[in-house]
């Protein structure tokens, strides 16, 4: 099997000066909900490719990647430049642990992202798993500005649909905006202000905890969960914590 599928850009949305959607039909071997594939670009002769988790459920015609254009980066400068029609590499199989299958039976389920981590959360969340698995869902989403904040009517329209059991709650670190919480993840839950706006309880019992973006948020929230009772879900050492880091 080849490395890489041909694929074509459908359509490319852009929220941001920095943040945007692909949207790609290329053909995807059957995934889980949470799971990343590598997509690549010929630049300067090289294929340069990177993963991106993917946006959409299972089963959805178009793969579909949400990204930061970061300053110099090799790839991202070139995503941003893709039109309708354009052609892109993806690899045909994807991978990766940030999935529910990996997770213990619990009460609550916790995603917690920082800016284009939201991406497998989405993915997760339009499935029926984490509906039927979990009494409680929180989804908890940090970025610096809130025109960061994108997939809102996504966000909203699950809202519509599992009101009962679903909080969202949003953070923007460097503006202060009604109906958000300022600061950061792990001093929120030192301080108790995610907890009391979630309405439940981080406890060993009770808690699934999934963190993804950022690797330092992803240490310093795993870091403060595992002082409250937490630990570290691996495959063969069920735990609480289970995260994807972006770089
Ligand atoms: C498993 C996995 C899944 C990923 N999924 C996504 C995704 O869905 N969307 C996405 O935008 N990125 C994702 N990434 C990061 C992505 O693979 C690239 O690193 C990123 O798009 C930058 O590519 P680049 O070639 O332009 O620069 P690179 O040389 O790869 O990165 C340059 C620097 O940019 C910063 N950076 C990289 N990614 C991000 C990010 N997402 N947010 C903020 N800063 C970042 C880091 O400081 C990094 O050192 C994922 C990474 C991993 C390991
Ligand atoms: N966001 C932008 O305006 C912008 C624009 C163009 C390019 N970029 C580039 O994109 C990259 C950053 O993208 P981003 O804004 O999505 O990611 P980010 O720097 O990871 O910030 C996203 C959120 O994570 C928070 N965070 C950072 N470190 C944390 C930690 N240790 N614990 C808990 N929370 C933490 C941030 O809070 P703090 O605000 O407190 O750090 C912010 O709320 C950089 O390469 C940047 O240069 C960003």
């Amino acid at each position: 099997m080849s490395a890489w599928n041909t694929g074509k850009v459908i359509e490319h949305k852009q929220w941001s000066e920095s943040l945007h959607s692909l949207y790609v039909e290329s053909d995807i071997e059957s995934f889980e909900a949470g799971q990343f594939v590598k997509i690549a670009l010929t630049i300067n002769g090289e294929i340069i490719g990177r993963p991106y988790s993917l946006v959409n459920p299972p089963g959805s015609r178009l793969s579909e990647f949400y990204y930061i254009e970061v300053p110099n980066g090799p790839l991202t400068a070139r995503l941003s430049t893709l039109r309708p029609g354009d052609e892109i590499l993806v690899a045909p199989k994807a991978h990766g642990f940030l999935i529910l299958d990996e997770l213990p039976p619990s009460r609550h389920l916790w995603m917690m992202a920082t800016g284009t981590g939201i991406g497998p959360f989405l993915s997760i969340l339009a499935t029926d798993k984490p509906w039927t698995r979990f009494e409680r869902v929180v989804l908890v989403y940090a970025v610096r500005y809130v025109s960061e904040l994108s997939y809102q009517e996504r966000i909203a329209q699950l809202y519509a649909k599992h009101s009962r059991q679903f909080s969202f709650i949003p953070f923007v670190s460097r503006e202060a905006v009604d109906l958000t919480l300022t600061g950061r993840i792990p001093q929120a839950i030192l301080d108790g202000k995610l907890e009391m706006h979630a309405g439940i309880e981080f406890s060993a019992e009770n808690s699934q905890v999934m963190l993804c973006g950022n690797p330092q948020m992803v240490k310093d929230t795993s870091n403060v969960l595992i002082a409250r009772g937490l630990k570290k879900n691996r495959r063969f050492d069920p735990g609480h914590i289970t995260v994807e880091n972006y770089w």
